[in-house]
């Protein structure tokens, strides 16, 4: 009979083939710069004969949806139209199971002109007073150019409403775009999108061509005429241009893309917050005024005190600009909005802080690697992967020279998501050494999915393009500040 030593090294390489068989294995989680970089080459844009006009006289077209409250109740549903007349401000709707009782609203309707462009008649519908967790059907059109929608309101905020959002941010409209809508459409687990900034990216073309944001709404439309997008504004939203006498900023964005900013008391639709399931969700703008006395500030201050986390146990937090980031690209352009705002992050525990800009994928912390297993197979290469926990930097003052992020238990998980696909390529020269807080970045483009279970687990997945869209690149559990404060160290 083998004595216990003689059986150790087959235990070693038992644990060793375990471990490599298994998807999302322990190393999945450790820090980690990923090897799989695709090409630098930039996407190209899709032409604009990939979008074609609906069919139909004055047909609806760019047809989107958002929350159009507070709680989830209610729904804005934005469209446009070429021509302005009675039938195409009406939007019919009722109940999926209950068609015989059809309502209708009519729609705001705005236009904008930019340089030589005039946009078309843009709608804007807010239905309210919609039941909780309810599949209703829209209609809009007339005639031959009818076309309907549908979409599933969220269930009424509460602890322990399972939810799902996908995430993706700095979008475009180039062929790899197309490939990371089309890899969360098919994923078919997200309900709603929580998009982190950077939309047309109409400001890349000679006189800010705005009939990229018309291409960009048809594009989008398969998604977001059907569930709810959460939006943020990124600098491609600004659209500034003196050289042709365009001063106003996110003009197109704001004539074209409304939130309901007035239900949580914001006076500006660049920061809103809205209640949806499980999640409050904060929107910030990285490119308004946001130092002390600033509107922004005192809204934000003001808001965070309102969220009640035995209603909403879930706070997350979306801004453009990441606060952390370990790329060269746009390196330390959130550091300003950091110094600002982190100690409220920590204070009141937020969950996540969802950003894009860079475009490339980051997150912080993971849960701890299991050294003991590490240790018996004496593999030095799996040795050199490290965890990486919750940090902040709220105590450097510049004066006491503290400017090395600590370990700090309070502190949110930091995610950037702006690997949409966009005109300009990926961001892939990364700061080396990795610092302390990213657990895992990768210059790919993709999509994220975060799957809140109840009020202390969520599960959180990156999905690359080059993957089938089940393919989990990157995975996690994310653990609540408020009802599980555990130190993942300790996990
Ligand atoms: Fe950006």
């Amino acid at each position: 009979m083998a004595s216990n030593n003689n059986l150790a090294p087959y235990i070693c390489i038992i644990l060793s083939i375990l471990i490599c068989i298994t998807p999302n294995n322990i190393f999945c989680h450790a820090a980690k710069t990923s090897g799989y970089t695709r090409s630098t080459n930039a996407s190209a844009d899709m032409p604009a004969e990939a979008f074609p006009a609906p069919p139909g006289f004055n047909a609806p077209e760019q047809v989107h949806i958002t929350q159009g409250d507070c709680g989830g109740r209610g729904v804005i549903i934005s469209w446009v139209t070429p021509y302005k007349n009675d039938y195409a401000s009406i939007v019919r709707y009722w109940k999926a199971c209950d068609p015989k009782h059809v309502f209708k609203a009519r729609s705001r309707v705005y236009t904008y002109s930019y340089y030589n462009y005039t946009s078309g008649f843009i709608h804007h519908a807010t239905i309210h007073k919609l039941e909780h967790d309810t599949k209703y059907i829209y209609e809009l059109g007339h005639g031959d150019s009818i076309r309907q929608f549908s979409f599933t309101t969220p269930p009424k905020p509460g602890p322990n409403v399972p939810y799902t959002f996908g995430i993706m941010g700095d979008l475009g409209q180039t062929y790899a775009s197309n490939s990371t809508l089309g890899h969360y459409m098919a994923n078919k687990k997200g309900q709603a999108v929580l998009f982190v900034g950077d939309l047309s990216y109409a400001d890349n073309w000679p006189l800010h061509d705005q009939r990229k944001w018309d291409t960009w709404g048809r594009f989008t439309e398969n998604s977001a005429a059907y569930q709810a997008w959460i939006w943020t504004a990124g600098n491609h939203e600004l659209d500034v241009a003196p050289e042709i006498n365009e001063y106003v900023p996110f003009k197109a964005y704001k004539h074209r893309y409304h939130v309901p900013y007035k239900s949580s008391g914001s006076t500006s639709p660049l920061w809103y917050s809205i209640k949806r399931g499980p999640a409050h969700i904060i929107v910030l703008s990285s490119y308004s005024a946001f130092t002390k006395y600033t509107a922004q500030y005192n809204w934000l201050e003001a808001e965070l005190k309102k969220v009640n986390r035995h209603e909403t146990p879930w706070l997350i937090v979306m801004m453009h600009a990441p606060l952390y980031n370990s790329d060269n690209y746009h390196y330390m352009e959130g550091e300003s909005m950091r110094v600002i705002f982190e100690p409220w992050f920590v204070q009141h525990k937020v969950d996540l802080v969802l950003a894009g800009h860079v475009h490339a994928y980051e997150r912080s912390v993971s849960p701890r690697l299991n050294y003991t297993i590490v240790c018996s197979i004496s593999c030095a290469k799996l040795l050199s992967y490290r965890q990486t926990e919750r940090i902040s930097n709220i105590q450097y003052n510049i004066t006491n020279g503290q400017c090395t992020p600590i370990k700090d238990q309070n502190a949110p998980v930091y995610l950037t998501v702006g690997d949409g696909g966009n005109i300009e390529g990926l961001a892939n020269n990364f700061i080396e050494p990795q610092p302390s807080y990213s657990a895992y970045r990768e210059a790919s483009f993709g999509h994220a999915v975060l799957e809140i279970k109840n009020q202390t687990h969520a599960f959180y997945t990156w999905h690359r393009n080059q993957d089938h869209e089940a393919v989990a690149a990157d995975s996690t559990w994310f653990y609540n500040r408020f009802w599980f404060p555990k130190d993942e160290s300790s996990l």
